[in-house]
């Protein structure tokens, strides 16, 4: 009987060690699903960035992609290959376009979901380029008091871009002068005024792949490598499911299948604040020890979504999720309808079953990987790639450390 091939693409930038990883676990899995008329197969691909027809067939059945969000070309064949030959992507480039932390905050607000006060800020300077500007702003720009502001939201505030990422242009003010020395800073950039968490006692990346979470305690006073700290059972076991609920119902929202949420602690509640970033860090060099975990979330989800053949929504479809905001009960009750929704959208049970079926032998094939000369080179690959040269010893040894601390404990746990 004949095989059917599903073929997984990876479209990648920067990316060194969790590709490598992912394909070297693909092979030694080497996974045959049995099917009615025979046995399904998986090939993965890299994929590279050439002159595409419009018309031109697409060989992928899932694409992994990490270009989406800054790199215009291969966003644009992977829309092309959405509209015209049915691929599955994570993320939905369209989502990512339109959705930045800005749209993030007012929906989660609307969910009711507990984000500090916000603000929005006209750009402090505007480049001249378009003639209309200045007409426009004389007209209709209103004076505004940056101090009275500053008073609504309270201090300490955080300045930061309505669309950003990599802590770019983040400051924190204790006081006006700050906020108005900010303020003069920013630029063109559109700026959000934003109350601090503070003081905050837990800080959580929750890491969400499709259906699947995962929680890590970060310190963000660390350095990159320490950040995500190796620190374990540092909140309730209701409090993680809490967070699971969240990050499963922003990512649903939004359509992104893969994804961070940030959210901090204070007085016993968790307020999100930053979780538009669906590209998230996949790097051995701040994962570390939680690394093999998100190359098997990488593997799981993707196989999952390659074998049943998986359809892209082809709409956010957002209204179920605002029946529950506007039904009543408690924010824990909305809540769990909207991780019902996500649920229901992350095929959550039917990929469960799945993993069983037909993944239940990656903990034991990654573990043993994650001992192999092929991970530590990987690891070596992606640290000489990032640190100078007389580092990269020194801090492959330690990101290896963490991944054989991680393996220990994997096996402490068997
Ligand atoms: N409202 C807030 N309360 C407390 N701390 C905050 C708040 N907003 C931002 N911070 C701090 O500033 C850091 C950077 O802010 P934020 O995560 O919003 O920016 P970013 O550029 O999106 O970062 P990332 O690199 O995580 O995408 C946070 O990790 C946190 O330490
Ligand atoms: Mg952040």
């Amino acid at each position: 009987m004949a095989d059917i091939v599903r073929t997984i693409g990876l479209s990648l930038g920067a990316d060194i060690c969790w590709p490598a990883c992912y394909e070297h676990l693909m092979r030694r899995l080497d996974l045959r699903v049995p099917t009615e008329g025979g046995t399904m197969r998986f090939e993965v691909e890299r994929i590279y960035i050439e002159p595409f027809d419009l018309r031109r067939d697409c060989k992928y059945d899932v694409v992994i992609d990490r270009l989406t969000h800054w790199y215009h070309t291969s966003r644009e064949w992977i829309k092309k290959a959405i509209i015209m030959n049915g691929l599955y992507v994570f993320n939905n480039p369209w989502s990512l376009q339109s959705m930045e932390k800005h749209t993030s905050y007012c929906a989660m607000i609307r969910l009711g979901i507990p984000i500090p006060t916000t603000w929005l800020v006209p750009p402090k300077a505007y480049a001249q380029s378009n003639p209309d500007i200045g007409p426009t702003l004389a007209r209709y720009a209103k004076l505004f008091d940056l101090g009275r502001l500053g008073q609504k939201v309270g201090y300490p505030c955080f300045v930061k871009p309505y669309d950003g990422g990599g802590w770019r242009s983040v400051m924190k003010c204790n006081d006006e002068q700050a906020l108005r020395d900010a303020y003069e800073k920013s630029g063109t950039d559109v700026m959000h005024v934003q109350a601090g968490v503070v003081p905050f006692d837990r800080f959580v990346r929750t890491i969400g792949f499709g259906p699947q979470t995962y929680n890590v305690l970060y310190d963000p006073d660390k350095p990159l490598h320490d950040r995500y700290t190796l620190d374990q059972e540092f909140i309730p076991a209701a409090e993680e499911e809490h967070l699971r609920k969240v990050t499963l119902t922003i990512n649903a929202f939004f359509g992104w299948e893969f994804n961070s949420c940030e959210s901090l602690r204070s007085a016993g509640v968790w307020h999100p604040i930053d979780f538009a970033n669906p590209c998230p860090d996949s790097q051995v060099t701040s994962l570390h020890y939680h690394f093999p975990w998100l190359v098997k979330a990488y593997l799981r989800w993707s196989v999952f979504c390659a074998a049943t053949k998986r359809r892209m929504r082809q709409t956010l479809d957002w209204e179920p999720f605002f029946e529950v905001a506007d039904g009543g009960g408690s924010y824990e009750e909305k809540l769990d309808g909207y991780a019902r929704i996500a649920e229901e959208r992350f095929a959550a049970a039917r990929f469960e079953e799945f993993c069983e079926k037909h993944l239940s032998h990656l903990d034991e094939v990654a573990w043993e990987f994650f001992a192999t000369e092929q991970a530590k080179d990987a690891v070596r690959q992606k640290v000489a790639a990032l640190y100078p040269l007389h580092e990269v010893e020194q801090f492959t040894e330690l990101f290896w450390s963490r991944i054989q601390k991680w393996r220990t404990d994997e096996e402490a746990l068997r």
